[in-house]
């Protein structure tokens, strides 16, 4: 049998990819964007994730952009030019990316007005924050989870403030807006890692990893 493989959909940093890989499990990450992070050389897809998401995959994990979907920004529905549209498209490929034929599938966004929840077809499975994984900063951020069981907090902090949010404009503000924090991404491998650990197929935190 061939070793499952982890897809880490929407990611240019490499944290989740990089959490998992450093569990001995076969990750790649895939981004328009090329990948920031060195492992990106040999571990990150740039291109349209719809390209490989076909592939056979053990777990998906994907974060989609969330410009158009999320609750915050629902104003704009109604007042900015193509919105609607722009919104159809979104929902439409965060569903191709919940609905990917994968055994094991996790995509994250902020939470979502209730336009997208029609066109995705299902509300998020749980709302985790920062704080519950180390990071001293608030952002409601929704989990939708097939053959997945909900995060559990590893590590619940004071200091419970949208710094990240409330960034200055700069050059690499959104970046820094949307890179997954590291809390989070530790949770997924070390609590969805020890479940495909369990599993037969996927390469065991023991294994050298498949280049
Ligand atoms: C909200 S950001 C997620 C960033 C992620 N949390 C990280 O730490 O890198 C969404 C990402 O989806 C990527 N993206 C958008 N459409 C895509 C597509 N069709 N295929 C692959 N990536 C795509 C964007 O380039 C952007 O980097």
């Amino acid at each position: 049998m061939r070793p499952k493989r982890i897809l880490v959909a929407c990611e240019f940093s490499g944290v989740v990819r990089d959490a998992f890989l450093d569990r001995g499990f076969d990750a790649i990450s895939c981004d328009l964007l090329p990948s920031d992070s060195d492992r990106g050389k040999s571990r990150h897809y740039q291109g349209n994730v719809l390209d490989i998401i076909g592939e056979e995959w053990g777990l998906v994990i994907a974060h989609p952009p969330c410009t158009y979907l999320c609750n915050s920004g629902v104003r704009w529905l109604h007042t900015r030019f193509g919105r609607w549209e722009q919104m159809r498209r979104g929902a439409l490929f965060f569903k191709s990316l919940f609905e990917a034929n994968t055994p094991r599938v996790c995509v994250e966004n902020p939470i979502p007005h209730k336009y997208a929840i029609e066109i995705i077809g299902t509300k998020y499975s749980q709302i985790i924050q920062p704080w519950q994984y180390g990071h001293g900063e608030t952002k409601a951020t929704c989990l939708w989870l097939c053959n997945l069981p909900p995060l559990h907090p590893t590590n619940i902090v004071p200091g419970r403030e949208g710094r990240i949010f409330r960034l200055p404009p700069g050059p690499n503000r959104s970046k820094l807006r949307s890179t997954t924090y590291k809390g989070v991404a530790l949770a997924m491998a070390e609590q969805w890692g020890a479940l495909l650990n369990n599993e037969s197929g996927f390469t065991s935190a023991n294994m050298p990893i498949t280049q």
